[in-house]
């Protein structure tokens, strides 16, 4: 069994973008500029962030953040989008989610520029991902084809069950995994309606779980030599830890691992590429890759 080391990849991988800033600055360019919106103060939401800030400042990035009460009105937060769509020093901005309940999620999505969706979440990014076209891809399944990758992993022809039909995970990891330019595999996607859900994922070389539900996927669930993703993050209470909670992934990593051929612990697998994967996107923004 080997771990796939998530933080490690991507500690390698921002060294690898700081490089190409300073390369970028010293030759006259632009430094890449990430602007990030923050409404209200949901504990993951702060940590993301604030991860996120770090992440820029490790990249040799130009960074804001904007912070608003969740009192503010859905106009309000639109016109905020509005004003980073013509700020021109911004390459690429978030939004992060969830908003509060009085604002829709959609609008504010579709209000961003999608030259600037380094989040990979507007329909244009999503629709050009869908038929292959250059696009931002969200960043957590950018991230697990990079650590499939970097790993040499064999995803072509291999049978792939992803658990889970999020907009954020599930189905853009399904597409990317079917497509002939990135994992070529055959995909099955299953959720909580699936009749015999443990039978498909038998059968499976590569199972990526992000359904959110701790311990989910049990040895009964794996062959021998599989590949293990783990996407959960839920934060289940410990006392022994100072913040009061730790993190814990849809996989029963101590029963799953002894079967694998690879596998992502939690934390330190999949969590820390999806920082590393916005930062990529927001390098491309920043040269202008894929939009003008
Ligand atoms: N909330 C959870 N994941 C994400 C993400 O990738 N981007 C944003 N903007 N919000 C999130």
């Amino acid at each position: 069994m080997q771990l796939i080391d998530g933080k490690a990849t991507a500690a390698q991988i921002k060294a690898e973008i700081a490089e190409e800033v300073k390369q970028i600055v010293e030759a006259g360019g632009k430094r890449p500029h990430l602007a990030a919106i923050l409404v209200g103060h949901d504990g993951g939401s702060e940590t993301y962030v604030r991860n996120k800030v770090l992440a820029c400042e490790a990249c040799g990035f130009k960074s804001t953040l904007l912070r608003f009460e969740d009192t503010i009105s859905e106009e309000e937060l639109l016109n905020e989008v509005e004003k980073l769509n013509r700020d021109e020093d911004v390459d690429g901005f978030i939004v992060q989610l969830p908003l509060p309940r009085h604002i829709s999620e959609q609008k504010v999505i579709e209000a961003i520029d999608y030259r600037k969706d380094v989040d990979g979440f507007h329909p244009i990014n999503v629709g050009r991902m869908a038929i292959g076209l250059p696009c931002y891809i969200s960043a957590t399944p950018k991230g697990i084809l990079e650590l499939l990758r970097r790993y040499h992993i064999e995803t072509s022809g291999r049978k792939c069950v992803i658990l889970g039909r999020s907009n954020i995970v599930g189905k853009p990891m399904a597409q990317l995994m079917m497509q002939k330019q990135y994992g070529d595999a055959t995909v099955t996607v299953c959720h909580s309606r699936s009749r015999d859900l443990k039978k498909e994922c038998r059968e499976a070389d590569i199972i990526i779980a992000a359904i959110g539900q701790p311990d989910f996927v049990t040895a009964d669930m794996v062959k021998d030599g599989a590949t293990v993703i783990d996407v959960g993050t839920t934060r289940v209470p410990d006392a022994t830890k100072k913040s009061g909670f730790r993190l814990n992934g849809d996989v029963k990593f101590s029963e799953v691992a002894p079967k694998c051929a690879y596998i992502t612990p939690v934390p330190g697998g999949v969590g820390p590429m999806t920082i590393c994967m916005l930062m990529k996107n927001t390098l491309s923004a920043g040269k202008k890759e894929f939009y003008q």
